[in-house]
């Protein structure tokens, strides 16, 4: 019987990476803590936190830069723990893209491919260049495409423009084909414009690698959740060498497993305030402090059993907080709350108001900007109960 498939060419297919329990310590300073991560084959997975919060150690373990103090971590089907970086078949993208300047475009995405050799013989330790010219060409003029570099190949890094310089970076991760793809904030270094613009054709070329039926697993390492948002297939949240929370970026933003990812997936950020005391009040369940009052509906007061007598922190995000000619939801008594508009920041579409509720608690709201609302001192805000959320005040993790 013969097998459909050589195992290597299983193994080429299969670009998972799995962290299994990893920690990282400097000395005594722990800055990644038992870590553990599925990554799929094909996926992009975006790590994102705070700066200084573990994530460019997390690929630096990945990539085999930084040694693995306890844990595992496997590539495709295989252990990598003591394999050596170059024997990994990952390639790496950083903030800091380090063209060669005195070489052309093509050199440039040539350079690493000519480089590689295999070791030949057993008494000398000869080795042997693995690709020939042809196919190097072949390999840097089908990146080249992808990126839109055909034309610049001959020029040298100082006559491209910045997101050029990176496109350049990129393909010389591309022309390697690795299994897996590793990339530390590489859009840091562009300008607004060009980060958004080069955001997309990062999205793009992950699926033109795949159609392509080259391996296209991605871990892309940021500190902008917007970045993770919309590149991300799922998104890792780190904190202090912690995970968060791994997940759709929508399931990240519609059910935050604690404040701190609450308050990190989105911009303006939602508000959490309190704490307010849970009071059970005619049948239903209320949030209350001072004058404000919160009358929860019946499946999320369903998520607080137990918790009567205690305190909560609320959280709501700014666009579930409308005004009456705005708002989907039906405003009734329970769901309104009097608030006074402090600033009002009209952003063209839309306007941003900071408001003060009772309790003397400051929110932030985004209103459509037709609203009338808005241009007076005072409104009855209409809140989306539905989609707000609750946390212990002690743990911060979330109650719904
Ligand atoms: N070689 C090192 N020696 C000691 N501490 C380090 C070293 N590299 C990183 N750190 C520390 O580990 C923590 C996490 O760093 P890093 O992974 O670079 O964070 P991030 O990429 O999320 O900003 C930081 O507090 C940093 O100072
Ligand atoms: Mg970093």
């Amino acid at each position: 019987m013969v097998l459909p498939l050589a195992p290597n060419a299983i193994m080429a297919r299969m670009a998972q990476v799995v962290l299994s329990n990893v920690t990282k310590a400097f000395g005594d300073v722990v800055v990644v803590r038992d870590v553990s991560l599925e990554i799929a084959d094909g996926e992009f997975l975006v790590l994102v936190g705070p700066s200084g919060c573990g994530k460019s150690t997390c690929l630096r373990m990945i990539a085999g830069l930084e040694e693995i103090t306890s844990g595992s971590i496997a590539i495709g089907p295989r252990v990598v723990n003591d394999v050596p970086p170059q024997d990994r078949d990952i390639a790496m993208v950083f903030q800091n893209y380090a063209l060669y300047p005195h070489m052309s475009v093509y050199d440039n995405l040539a350079f690493g491919l000519r480089l590689k050799r295999e070791p030949t013989g057993k008494v000398f330790p000869r080795t042997r260049r693995v690709y020939s010219e042809p196919a190097i060409r072949e390999r840097v003029d089908r990146a080249a495409r992808m990126l839109g570099l055909s034309e610049y190949l001959q020029r040298k890094p100082r006559q491209l423009s910045g997101g050029q310089r990176q496109r350049v970076a990129l393909g010389r991760a591309i022309v390697r084909e690795p299994q897996v793809f590793l990339m530390d904030e590489p859009l840091s270094n562009l300008d607004a414009k060009l980060r958004v613009q080069t955001r997309a054709e990062l999205i793009l070329l992950h699926e033109q690698l795949r159609d392509a039926g080259k391996s296209n697993t991605m871990v892309y390492v940021t500190h902008d959740q917007v970045e993770a948002m919309t590149m991300g297939d799922r998104i890792a949240v780190m904190k202090d060498g912690l995970l968060q929370q791994c997940d759709t970026p929508l399931n990240l933003y519609r059910g935050p497993a604690n404040r701190f990812v609450a308050e990190f997936i989105g911009s303006p950020q939602m508000n959490v305030f309190g704490p307010l005391d849970v009071v059970s009040a005619n049948g239903s369940l209320q949030l209350r402090r001072d004058d404000l009052t919160i009358t929860l509906p019946a499946e999320k007061a369903a998520r607080l059993a137990g918790f009567n007598g205690t305190q909560v922190l609320f959280g709501i995000r700014p666009e579930d907080i409308a005004a009456p000619d705005t708002s989907r939801v039906a405003a009734d008594a329970t769901n309104t709350v009097p608030v006074k508009v402090q600033v009002r920041e009209p952003m063209g579409s839309t306007v941003q108001l900071q408001l003060e509720a009772p309790g003397g608690f400051v929110v932030t709201s985004v209103l459509d900007a037709d609203s009338s609302a808005w241009h007076g001192a005072a409104f009855d805000a209409v809140l989306d109960l539905s989609k707000c959320h609750a946390f212990d005040p002690a743990s911060e993790v979330a109650l719904f």
